[in-house]
């Protein structure tokens, strides 16, 4: 760890609190001048952090910047070797974590991001990703040899486990468009974007990349006007450490599931979550738009959909839209 690394680390841990330079240099073992070198440092990327001539040092309980230090501080035990890389900007942390794990980086690598400037969704599309109001982190998984099919359990895993962090950090009740939106009062406030790159020869994912972006806040000034009708966010107000605490209960939540192989079945939760069972949904698909009426989620989290001829149809890809 650098020495900013491990003056973040002091400060996150006691966010609010005055700490003298000469106090955080004994306490580091580095210089003064370093301790200095390290807040202006800090300073430059963001972090709000005052001095006083008596008090010294203190980190705004304001400053919400994505972290290691911010995340760890929240997660549970059994994760907090997690191996976490996090950036102001960067284009797409789904593209940043797919070279590092063509060069190799092991499962369980995360980045997160406070802003992407090319974020990726599903289908092709952008995924709007504004500065420092969203969380835009992918995990890398190394799930051993996965069938192609099974890929899909990674995404509604996480959609399930997104849910569940929505609900541990703020009294909203979100739920799940299939295959992986959340939604929260009818809007969406995250998309999940699963990558994988399968062996030719054997046909199953050498590696997935699990991206997960999620509107924390609305943005200042509100959403864009093509996707203001459509997008929302987690929390009405500004939450200390919401942001950390958000990415850490989504990790928590997921990595509990991933790790439990089978012992936690998540698939009772994402059905229980899910706001298409029941309704009149409409199925798009390359060739065109089909109505028909969502009667379950199986426990593969394939939707079971019935047209209006009559006929049913197991969907274990897709897309669908909802009137919510
Ligand atoms: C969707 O709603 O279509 C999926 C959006 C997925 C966005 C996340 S943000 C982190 C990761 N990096 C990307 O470029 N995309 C995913």
């Amino acid at each position: 760890m650098t020495t900013k690394d491990r003056v973040l680390d002091l400060f996150e841990r006691n966010k609010g609190e005055y700490f003298s330079g000469e106090k955080i240099a004994a306490e580091l073992s580095v210089s003064r001048s370093a301790v200095w070198k390290a807040v202006k440092s800090l300073r430059d990327e963001g972090y709000e952090i005052s001095a006083s001539t008596n008090k010294g040092y203190c980190l705004s309980s304001g400053t919400d910047i994505l972290s290691a230090q911010g995340i760890r501080k929240f997660l549970l035990h059994e994760f907090s070797s997690l191996d976490i890389i996090t950036i102001r900007e960067t284009p797409s942390t789904n593209s940043l974590l797919k070279k590092k794990a063509d060069e190799g980086a092991p499962e369980g690598l995360v980045i997160a991001a406070d802003s992407q400037t090319a974020g990726r969704g599903r289908l092709g599309r952008s995924f709007y990703s504004p500065p420092d109001t969203g969380i835009y982190m992918s995990i890398l998984l190394r799930p051993g040899s996965l069938p192609a099919e099974k890929v899909i359990n990674i995404t509604t895993m996480a959609a399930a486990a997104e849910c569940g962090a929505i609900e541990d950090v703020c009294e909203k009740k979100p739920g799940i468009k299939w295959v992986n939106d959340i939604f929260i009062d009818g809007k969406k406030v995250s998309g999940i974007l699963t990558e994988a790159s399968f062996s030719m020869e054997s046909g199953r994912a050498e590696y997935v990349i699990l991206g997960v972006g999620i509107n924390a806040y609305e943005p200042e000034g509100g959403f864009p006007e093509d996707i203001s009708n459509i997008a929302g966010a987690v929390y009405d107000r500004k939450k200390t450490d919401g942001k950390n605490l958000l990415a850490a209960a989504f990790l928590n939540r997921f990595f509990g599931y991933y790790t439990s192989q089978g012992a936690s079945d998540y698939t009772e939760t994402y059905r229980n979550l899910s706001l298409a069972i029941g309704k009149e949904i409409t199925v798009v698909t390359p060739s065109g738009k089909i109505k028909a009426t969502a009667l379950d989620v199986d426990d593969s989290c394939a939707l079971i959909v019935r047209y209006a001829d009559g006929r049913k149809e197991k969907l274990i890809s897709g897309e669908i839209s909802i009137r919510l």
